[in-house]
């Protein structure tokens, strides 16, 4: 496990996309994992900057989210579909088509999550997936829990994740209770994974993932047993974990 400690929000996003980068030009019809948050929305930012420079291109790339809200259509705009429409495909070249989030609009949770893990397999796989982390470990929707769920499943949001997220919604009884994510199976399978995390407010759990015991309590930590991670912080978040490296 790689981790960089950047001086800033800018720094921590230019960096991320520059990895990010650097696989599109090395394998331009790379399968990218994407994640959604306020974490990666600079990373983004980078990454369309670039891609109107003419540095990359997503032309070929085929991309899969880690999760969305089950009960929400994707034009609804706190899906992460519309989410990730806004902030990153609607500004590249990359095929809409091609580009794949759960379908929170399916009430059927096991075909939702079955054919989503499928069409993971089927493309071949995740290159590079792009993580950020909750305030409680979760990445993706992976919550705190007595086991790591192995693939794509429907998950009971917690109270924290729901407050946490209460912010982009009119109102705490508008946040969807429920969620499709990869799972933590699905997550390691990625080739390599890249994980972001700023603010004082991850300083914490950036320190007990990354540093702390691999529990599933803190979904997070099971990345110390993946052979090719990079973490990448602000100084704010990399406060507690400067002391430890
Ligand atoms: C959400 C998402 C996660 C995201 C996390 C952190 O609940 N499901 O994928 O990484 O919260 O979000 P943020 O980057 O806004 O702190």
């Amino acid at each position: 496990m790689q981790i960089v400690i950047a001086s800033d929000y800018q720094e921590m996003s230019r960096k991320a996309a520059d990895v990010i980068a650097g696989l599109l030009r090395n394998k331009p019809d790379a399968i990218l994992g994407l994640a959604t948050g306020s974490t990666p929305i600079g990373l983004y930012a980078e990454l369309v900057k670039d891609c109107e420079a003419g540095l990359i291109s997503f032309k070929d790339v085929e991309s899969f989210n880690l999760d969305e809200y089950r009960g929400l259509e994707g034009t609804h705009d706190q899906s992460y579909r519309y989410f990730m429409n806004q902030n990153l495909f609607d500004h590249v070249d990359i095929d809409k088509a091609r580009t794949h989030v759960p379908d929170g609009s399916n009430p059927d949770s096991d075909a939702a999550c079955a054919s989503y893990e499928a069409a993971i397999a089927q493309a071949g796989g995740v290159d590079l997936q792009l993580l950020g982390l909750g305030h409680n470990g979760h990445v993706g929707f992976n919550e705190p829990a007595d086991h790591f769920p192995v693939d794509t499943h429907i998950v009971d949001l917690t109270e924290s994740t729901i407050n946490a997220n209460s912010r982009l919604f009119d109102s705490i009884d508008d946040v969807p209770r429920q969620a499709y994510t990869m799972g933590i199976g699905t997550i390691m399978k990625a080739r390599s994974i890249l994980v972001v995390a700023n603010g004082t407010d991850k300083a914490q759990i950036v320190a007990d993932a990354f540093c702390g015991p691999v529990v599933p309590q803190v979904p997070a930590s099971v990345l110390q047993l993946h052979p090719s991670v990079t973490v990448i912080v602000d100084a704010e978040a990399g406060s507690i974990i400067k002391d430890r490296l």
